[in-house]
């Protein structure tokens, strides 16, 4: 008998998928290196000065929309850079898919495959389920949020928001130091900003309550503050998280109100005095510091309406760096 094993699979075996060992796509910023994070950055800014001429860019290509769990901004915003560069978008939410009919997310995005796409974006509830599912097919992959894991296209429009502000053209973001306050454990947004901000050299601090910003949560690379007052005048951006009440009560649609025995603050209230920005806070803060969100933002408690809408705030701005961060994933991603 030979000792030569016949391989299994290989390009002449048509049951055979020819699936990656490194899964291809934007699964997340942890582990990207800088010249990566800011090559993604340069590429928003100059599709930018395209206007237009964008439009070409992806004539022809398709991008399949995955969304299992609820978002506006995000899924819109992918929508219209998908549309800026001339995509067509096959659109499948939880709502109307087979996934509610017991399909899983593989099997969806495996059928969605075999009729031809070009990108995924997805997101889902699940931690780990954007790399999961990269894993499983061809096609790229870009994570538009799992569960508390990574949202990476909003770290690269957090990233590119505060390197404008302090007109970093080279992404070069040494000497910044940047906060996120609030429920850092649920977020996924801070972990990518995180990662992409300290790869391209930023300081981070991490400032909240124990239960929300955990000693531990020093090992991604961050300080750990718990007096926001204190931390004020030393930054050069605040990133306020919202308060994740739907994931420390499955359920929850905003804030209760008193908090469940689940959730890790006691107070709604002594969370407002202790870490909310008002209008008086920002008044500690440097000339030129700014103030963001990735929404939707629960006025009022971390974030009160005049800084939201005041003249600190980068959060509308953020929406639009939104749009050119996911042409840049999308044409690197989608294009033949
Ligand atoms: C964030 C998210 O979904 O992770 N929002 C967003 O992408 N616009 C943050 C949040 O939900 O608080």
């Amino acid at each position: 008998m030979p000792n030569v094993v016949a391989p299994v699979g290989g390009a002449h075996d048509p049951t055979m998928r020819n699936v990656p060992t490194v899964p291809r796509g934007l699964v997340g910023l942890q582990g990207l290196p800088a010249r990566e994070i800011a090559a993604y950055l340069a590429r928003a800014e100059e599709l930018e000065k395209l206007g237009e001429a964008s439009q070409k860019i992806l004539a022809g290509r398709r991008i399949a929309l995955l969304f299992f769990e609820d978002s506006t901004r995000t899924r819109t915003s992918f929508v219209v850079a998908a549309q800026r560069l001339g995509a067509s978008i096959v659109d499948l939410s939880s709502a109307t898919s087979s996934v509610n009919k017991g399909e899983t997310l593989i099997d969806t995005a495996r059928n969605v495959e075999a009729m031809g796409v070009h990108a995924f974006v997805v997101r889902a509830r699940q931690s780990g389920a954007a790399c999961m599912l990269a894993s499983a097919v061809e096609t790229p992959v870009i994570n538009a949020g799992d569960g508390r894991h990574e949202h990476p296209t909003q770290g690269l429009l957090d990233i590119l928001t505060i390197a404008r502000s302090h007109r970093r053209d080279s992404f070069d973001l040494s000497g910044l130091r940047i906060a996120y306050v609030g429920d850092v454990a649920s977020s996924r947004v801070a972990r990518s900003g995180i990662a992409g901000l300290t790869a391209l050299g930023a300081k981070v601090v991490c400032i909240g309550p124990p239960a929300m910003v955990p000693a531990p949560i020093a090992s991604l690379g961050v300080e750990v503050s718990r007096n926001l007052d204190a931390e004020l005048p030393s930054l050069d951006a605040v990133v306020m998280l919202r308060i994740q009440f739907e994931r420390h009560d499955e359920g929850a649609k905003g804030p209760p109100a008193e908090p469940k025995k689940s959730s890790p603050i006691a107070s709604i209230r002594e969370y407002r005095a202790c870490f909310g920005l008002s209008a008086e806070r920002t008044q500690r803060m440097k000339p030129g510091a700014i103030v963001m969100h990735p929404g939707p933002i629960n006025r009022g408690i971390e974030l009160d309406a005049d800084v939201a809408d005041g003249p600190r705030s980068w959060i509308l701005r953020q929406v639009a760096h939104g749009v050119l961060v996911r042409m840049a994933a999308l044409e690197r991603w989608a294009k033949a």
